[in-house]
């Protein structure tokens, strides 16, 4: 059985997006079976592979949406250049909210959705979005664990405390499993005096395991562009050993379900 891992931070630009192509690719280059699961209305994730949004008829959106009609999941996943299959997202997601308020259960459209291919993989990565709307909610009620990007530039992470009061949330309701597995300092820049004090700063402010920070690098605007992870434009670049030696520790941290 897979294990989930939702990769959330309702600020925006922390990497969640980079991180969970990039530990896709990382995981997938150490024989595992990765699917990413894009819930975000942008479709970053989507894009980040090489699909366009915009041309994709169905998306995991066609399930979550409308879960009476049982939509096979197995279905909406399609195979990406760059290794990990993917569920894809398009703007139809922004309707979410306003989709499943009448729906009793709306908390677990995805996780019942997933349910139906959790053998089919190692690992199962949910991309969230920048919100702590129903989608985010429901990726957290899927979730084994949660991993929160946070960006190594200020000391004052506002919005987490929030982010942790939701996690508690979810813990107590819809989803008793789910463990914070940890947080990954990303855009690291190590010259900086500053960032290393947020490093620091991170693991007593939040009582939470650490991961191996991701240096910031130019690399990393590029890739997407390219439809592919940073592992498979440049290999060998410091951001791309980054995000092996953070998939190793994912494997280490996540224990198997
Ligand atoms: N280590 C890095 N070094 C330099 N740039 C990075 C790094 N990681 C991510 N970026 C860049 O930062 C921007 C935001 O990254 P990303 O889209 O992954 O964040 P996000 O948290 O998913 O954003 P959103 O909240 O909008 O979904 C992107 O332009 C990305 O290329
Ligand atoms: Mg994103």
């Amino acid at each position: 059985m897979a294990r989930i891992v939702a990769v959330a931070n309702q600020k925006g630009g922390v990497a969640k997006t980079t991180t969970v192509v990039n530990v896709a690719a990382a995981l997938e280059e150490v024989g595992q079976r990765v699917l990413i699961v894009d819930l975000d209305a942008q479709a970053c994730a989507t894009f980040s592979v090489g699909l366009d949004p915009e041309d994709l008829e169905r998306t995991g959106a066609t399930a979550f949406l409308d879960p009476e009609a049982r939509i096979p999941i197995a279905d909406l996943i399609t195979t990406t250049d760059d290794g990990p299959d993917l569920l894809p997202a398009a703007i139809d997601l922004a309707g979410a909210d306003r989709a499943l308020a009448a729906i009793a259960g709306r908390e677990y459209v995805v996780r019942d959705a997933l349910t139906a291919v959790q053998d089919s993989y190692d690992w199962i990565l949910l991309d969230c979005s920048p919100s702590l709307g129903i989608i985010t909610i429901n990726a957290l009620t899927a979730a084994d664990a949660v991993v929160i990007p946070l960006q190594c530039e200020t000391l004052s992470h506002r919005g987490v405390g929030q982010l942790m009061e939701t996690i508690a949330d979810v813990q107590r309701l819809t989803n008793p499993r789910l463990q914070v597995a940890g947080v990954v300092p990303t855009l690291f820049d190590g010259r900086t005096v500053h960032a290393r004090a947020v490093l620091a700063d991170l693991g007593p402010r939040y009582g939470v395991r650490v991961f191996s920070p991701i240096s910031r690098s130019i690399r990393f605007a590029e890739a997407p562009a390219a439809g592919r992870s940073i592992l498979a434009t440049a290999g060998s670049s410091r951001g791309a050993q980054d995000y092996r030696t953070l998939a190793r520790e994912w494997t280490d941290a996540i224990p198997t379900v």
